[in-house]
């Protein structure tokens, strides 16, 4: 099929098998090897990436289902030197270990962030359901959600004023 996707901001056109899985196309056509693969069968999360803003699982999901979408992975939050909030908070509390897990949660967390700027840790930790992480105990996570929230409201406030 001829797909038309527009991948962290930049748009492509190109000639695909619409059955890939998204996560294979992504990481072995693409580059975006912050895409990682843990189960391979919808459980783990850390394939997780967002379509149009909504957190999907890209191991679950095949290329011809983007056709037309926006697809962020990890790659795409960064701009230049400076890190996305969220990232930077989660090296900061230590959310990252050895790291497999945290593109996904990195993922599920920008994209609560943008429906609730303010949510609690019980809401954190709800949200954070879906991704599995082996080695932080989540509370490390948590945090870095939580810290990540406080200074984009602040940043939000600042730029309002
Ligand atoms: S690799 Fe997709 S959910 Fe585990
Ligand atoms: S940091 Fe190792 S699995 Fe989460």
């Amino acid at each position: 099929m001829q797909l038309e996707i527009t991948v962290n901001g930049k748009h492509l056109e190109r000639k695909v098998d619409g059955d890939q899985r998204l996560i294979d196309f992504l990481r072995e056509e693409l580059g975006f090897t912050g895409v990682k693969e843990g189960c391979g069968v919808g459980e783990c999360g850390a394939c997780t990436v967002l379509i149009d803003g909504e957190s999907v699982l890209s191991c679950l999901t095949r290329v011809a289902q983007v056709d037309g979408k926006e697809v962020l992975t990890v790659e795409g939050l960064a701009e230049g030197e400076d890190l996305h909030p969220v990232q930077q908070a989660f090296v900061e509390t230590g959310g990252v270990q050895c790291g497999f897990c945290t593109p996904g949660f990195i993922m599920v967390a920008v994209e609560l962030l943008e429906r609730n700027p303010d949510p609690s840790r019980e809401e954190i930790r709800e949200w954070i359901e879906g991704n599995i992480c082996r080695c932080t105990g989540y509370v490390k996570i948590v945090d870095a959600i939580e810290l990540a929230a406080e200074r984009m409201r602040t940043e939000g406030e600042k730029v309002g004023t």
